[in-house]
């Protein structure tokens, strides 16, 4: 009977056969150990030279080759699981050339362009499990408060946000443009269904090599006819909560695996810190803020030197090591460490300009990457910055009753220095308010008759936001960048595979 590995413990003590791929190998003592993944979960296979045949095609077979083995369940504590197969029979499928992936530390730009093998691996398949349960917990927040789902064109006649970041496509004699995003088509869904959202990919011709920046990012959006700022807020910090409580849920282990601080996770819960843009433009300008980026430092320089001591510690051990697995398990955690080390180099030199910008803010202009950083990292819990200056943001943002300069949006700013995750805002739901912004923003009403539409027949007070998909992973996974958060990423330098 074929069975997969995450099922293990329900079978304990009886034969079963199992399909998949050879992830490791090791031997001794008359024993080979084969570590076998099947999509569902990682076993450790014990093979033992009485059973002859089993035996030597175990100790041939090349890591990622296919194979069939068939053995009984029995619990190990050791083994990872808890459960692991001691071997009868092994039938290999196919055998593998060399694989590139080896255990020897490996660049980023390596593993990314062998990125459909490096899927295989138990890091990505870790990230790619917790998107999983990112998507459909968004899905199923949306689904269980009554929103329909309405999926929007990705082929589009012109902007929904930024002009500059529009990626042209040729279109039969004509031009059109790929999707920003789904918002302009959700509202006027949602003066037919009330509540809706859409999911889909999203595209921006971003000019940015940052590690928060991608061209296609997966984006949900939902929409709501009536709802005014508040409302939005609201449901963006409840939808927050759900979807980190599913992948603290489900997901302990893998975050485990992955070296985030589960208990930094933990403490994202209701409510989230609010402020408003003047608020947040007057905290970069403080002083105390000021003291308190240059403290930082401080930690941080004393941080690094702490990791330079532990790698010359490791630099020691790799020379002393006798064995070639140990060697190459010490060149890994080497590499990982100078990783960490450039990193927060190269973070600690950005610094000494991050706190001039913060401390010399205009008011007018958008936060920047690097203000977002500061505000984030002053909080252990997400913050909703409100109120931006008009000028600053999209022209479908409802002015301010109480000062026309600004509008009624929202970003959240995930916690730990992450950034803005989501932009949202109530829309300016008056036709001649809409026509005038739209002239500001260089944009011609003409182009955008059905959208003005919807403020001819029965306008309300509406508003919506999107979250970045691979944004909020990357917060919640603690990754650098968020290129490992999405299977093949796009981005300015990568269109391969
Ligand atoms: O703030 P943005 O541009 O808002 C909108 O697109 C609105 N139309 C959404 C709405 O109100 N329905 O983008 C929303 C989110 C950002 O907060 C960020 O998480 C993500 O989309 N995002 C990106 N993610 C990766 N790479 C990029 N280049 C991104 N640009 C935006
Ligand atoms: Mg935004």
């Amino acid at each position: 009977m074929f069975i997969q590995i995450k099922d293990f413990a329900t079978h304990d003590g009886q034969k079963v056969s199992i399909r998949g791929w050879v992830y490791g190998r090791r031997s001794g003592g008359g024993v080979v150990f084969l570590q076998v993944r099947d999509g569902s979960g990682l076993c450790q296979c014990v093979v033992e030279t009485a059973t002859v045949d089993a035996f030597q095609k175990a100790s041939e077979l090349p890591r990622e080759s296919s194979l069939t083995v068939s053995g009984v369940v029995r619990r190990d504590d050791r083994a990872p699981g808890g459960f692991e197969l001691a071997v009868s029979a092994v039938e290999p499928i196919h055998l593998a050339e060399e694989y590139p992936i080896t255990r020897k530390a490996h660049g980023i730009d390596f593993l990314m362009s062998h990125r459909h093998l490096w899927l295989r691996s138990r890091r990505p398949v870790a990230i790619m499990r917790i998107r999983h349960t990112v998507i459909k917990a968004c899905r199923d927040f949306f689904d269980n408060r009554g929103f329909t789902l309405v999926d929007t064109p990705i082929l589009v006649a012109g902007a929904g946000e930024d002009a500059q970041t529009l990626f042209p496509v040729e279109y039969f004699d004509g031009k059109a443009f790929l999707a920003q995003t789904g918002q302009l088509y959700l509202e006027t869904a949602c003066m037919a269904l009330g509540k809706v959202y859409c999911f889909g990919p999203t595209f921006r011709a971003e000019k940015s090599k940052t590690r928060r920046h991608l061209t296609e990012f997966w984006m949900i959006e939902p929409e709501v006819a009536f709802a005014e700022l508040d409302d939005v807020v609201m449901l963006a910090e409840d939808m927050i909560c759900h979807v980190v409580d599913a992948v603290l849920c489900r997901h302990e282990d893998d975050l485990k695996f992955l070296g985030r601080d589960v208990e930094a996770l933990r403490k994202v819960k209701k409510p989230f810190v609010r402020m408003t843009y003047a608020e947040v433009a007057e905290n970069l300008r403080s002083e105390k803020t000021r003291k308190w980026l240059e403290d930082e430092i401080l930690r941080d320089k004393i941080r690094l030197q702490g990791w330079i001591d532990e790698l010359d510690e490791l630099v020691k051990q790799v020379d002393a090591a006798k064995k070639a697995t140990q060697k190459d398990k010490l060149q890994v955690q080497i590499h990982e460490l100078k990783e960490n080390i450039e990193d927060l180099e190269a973070d600690l030199r950005n610094r000494p300009a991050h706190i001039a910008s913060a401390q010399s803010f205009q008011f007018g202009s958008d936060l920047g990457g690097s203000d977002e950083t500061i505000i984030s990292r002053q909080f252990d819990k997400p913050v909703f910055v409100t109120d931006y200056p008009k000028q600053a943001k999209a022209f479908y943002m409802k002015e301010s009753a109480v000062d026309s300069r600004l509008v009624r949006n929202m970003d959240l700013l995930a916690p730990e220095g992450y950034g803005e995750i989501i932009g949202g805002s109530q829309r300016e739901e008056n036709q001649d308010a809409l026509v005038a912004r739209m002239k500001e923003k260089g944009l011609n009403p003409e182009d955008y008759g059905w959208y003005l539409d919807v403020r001819k027949y029965g306008s309300v007070p509406h508003g919506g936001f999107g979250l970045g998909i691979e944004r909020a992973l990357s917060w919640i996974c603690g990754l650098r960048h968020v290129r490992e958060t999405i299977p093949f990423p796009r981005t300015m330098g990568r269109m391969y595979p």
